[in-house]
């Protein structure tokens, strides 16, 4: 499996509450792609180990940590792996297309973060209605971190429940019985 080393994440002074100020949808980019220190930093906002024993800076239902980020860009799809900061290769090609579900206004951005419950991690997480809540506002969690971390870098950024999670695991490379893909962040700077 080929593998991405990220570099160190960029800091993001920005204070929090211009950053709070900050947050918008915007769904036109440029296409000029992010540095990998910027997506370093974006992903460790949003899936990131804030400590040695694995803890992130989300919280997450029963602590199980389920929900995976999945970076669509024009190289592949790639997991982000918080352990090592590095991106593992699932699919080689550009299917940043597959995520779009019709707005194509997103297509031609450089990322687009796909948040992906891993249903081998949910083994905590009671069944039902309780369950489903769970896992949805840990996506929650991940996609508003991501937001924030965009908000203060400058980036532009949209978040979508709008996409075909057949077509999305198709381009992951994965199954149904596997990922459940339901919330999508697109980012690219603005135009
Ligand atoms: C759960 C959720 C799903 C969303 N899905 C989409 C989407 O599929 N496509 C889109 O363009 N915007 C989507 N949005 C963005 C909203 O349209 C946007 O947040 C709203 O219009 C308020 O604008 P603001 O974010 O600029 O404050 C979504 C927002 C949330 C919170």
């Amino acid at each position: 499996m080929e593998k991405l080393e990220l570099p160190s994440p960029i800091d993001m002074p920005t204070p929090f509450a211009q950053v709070l100020g900050r947050r918008r949808s915007s769904r036109e980019f440029s296409s000029e792609p992010l540095d990998a220190s910027i997506l370093s930093a974006l992903l460790w906002a949003c899936a990131g180990r804030n400590a040695e024993d694995g803890h992130r800076t989300v919280p997450s239902a029963m602590d199980c940590r389920e929900v995976e980020c999945f970076v669509f860009d024009a190289d592949g799809v790639w997991l982000y792996d918080n352990a090592q900061n590095a991106l593992l290769l699932m699919t080689e090609g550009d299917h940043r297309m597959a995520t779009t579900a019709g707005q194509d206004f997103v297509g031609t951005a450089p990322v687009t973060l796909v948040f992906a419950v891993n249903k081998a991690k949910t083994g905590e997480i009671s069944e039902g209605r309780m369950g489903e809540i769970c896992k949805s506002v840990d996506v929650g969690a991940m996609m508003e971190n991501a937001l924030l971390a965009c908000a203060a870098m400058g980036l532009a950024a949209v978040p979508r429940a709008w996409l075909d999670p057949a077509q999305v695991l198709q381009a992951m490379g994965k199954t149904e019985s596997q990922y459940d893909p339901q919330m999508a962040v697109t980012v690219g700077f603005p135009l």
